[in-house]
């Protein structure tokens, strides 16, 4: 009989010899939670299809970042839900002072300080009338398509009006060519230039952001493919990330997470910047259905989810988990 020599599983015996070997640890500083706004409710709504995620008033928004805040999460993405009226086919509502996600901003602001990372979703699809993440214009055939260079004006508008809010980080997520730097030029210029920037640069045009259209009452029909990226392709997140990292970002991100950790670990391995991750609300969707159904343990699965995506080398996590992770993991 041959035995082994080598016994790796030496190191897996116990509890404490697992915990002193383990190459990756969550913290709940690593977390994320991206959040949601809307105007013209009087209570918040549960997410149909994004189950403990809510349509927040500014009330019940505050009241849930207080409890992220106890659980230990210190940074939150807040994304804005306009009423249908006030739609329209630039978006105007997101430059507007008294646009709901700008008054959301300016709400966390004003409740929490410093204490508490605040970021906006600087993209303009919640708020135009056709759900696209730009402007649309005609070509010389009569077809419509997203406006590349129109559009960045108005996401400089946007990004100055949540700084002006008080956005501690602006978050473009429109993959618009030349986003990241027509956005750093607007804010420097109006003496911003201590608001980062976390670029959404290696960002799919993926089916599993489908909860999320309608968490934010998203009027989109069609599909963004002329302007997100395509599955099949490795290559071109490296000259995304590439690019806005030489435009200014002064954080990357890959998005979503678990079926792109391909990306995200090419991205890590040489981003001299900090590398996000997003596990976007397909993600979430699917391990609350599959745990629903009593088909998998949801905080297991849950936590082995995140510690991959951290393996794979995201220094942060945007994830609808934050505030149960984090709980879990004071648990621990
Ligand atoms: C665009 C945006 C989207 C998400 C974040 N920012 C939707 C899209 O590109 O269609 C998706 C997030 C998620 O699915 O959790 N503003």
């Amino acid at each position: 009989m041959t035995v082994p020599v080598r016994r790796p599983r030496r190191l897996r015996t116990t509890p404490a010899m697992r915990d002193m070997v383990a190459e990756t640890r969550l913290d709940a500083s690593d977390f994320i939670l991206p959040m949601f706004v809307a105007d013209g409710i009087d209570a918040a709504r549960e997410i149909p299809s994004m189950p403990g995620q809510y349509q927040h008033t500014i009330d019940s928004l505050k009241a849930a970042v207080h409890e992220a805040l106890d659980a230990g999460v210190r940074c939150v993405d807040l994304f804005g839900v306009p009423r249908d009226g006030d739609k329209d086919a630039t978006g105007s509502v997101a430059w507007r002072e008294d646009g709901i996600l700008n008054r959301g901003v300016a709400a966390l602001r004003e409740e929490f300080g410093d204490e508490v990372i605040v970021m906006a979703d600087t993209c303009l699809d919640e708020f135009t009338d056709h759900g696209h993440c730009g402007s649309l214009s005609e070509d010389r055939h009569g077809n419509t398509y997203v406006d590349n260079d129109a559009t960045l004006p108005l996401y400089q508008a946007m990004a100055v009006a949540q700084a002006e809010a008080g956005a501690h980080i602006v978050s473009p997520s429109g993959m618009m060519d030349g986003q990241i730097r027509a956005i750093r030029e607007a804010l420097d210029s109006e003496g911003f230039e201590d608001v980062a920037i976390m670029a959404y640069s290696a960002k799919y045009a993926s089916a599993f952001f489908g909860p999320f259209r309608d968490a934010v009452g998203s009027s989109l029909k069609g599909d963004r493919r002329t302007y997100q990226q395509d599955p099949a392709n490795a290559r071109e997140s490296m000259l995304e990330t590439q690019l806005d990292i030489e435009e200014g970002a002064d954080i990357v991100m890959v998005k979503p997470a678990l079926p792109y950790l391909d990306i995200l670990h090419e991205v890590a391995a040489s981003s001299p910047v900090p590398v996000a991750a997003y596990q976007v609300s397909g993600e979430y969707a699917m391990i609350h259905a599959a745990a629903a159904n009593g088909w998998i343990d949801l905080d297991r699965v849950m936590m082995e989810s995140l510690t991959s995506i951290k393996r794979a080398g995201a220094d942060q996590i945007l994830t609808y988990f934050a505030v149960d992770a984090a709980r879990a993991l004071a648990r621990d």
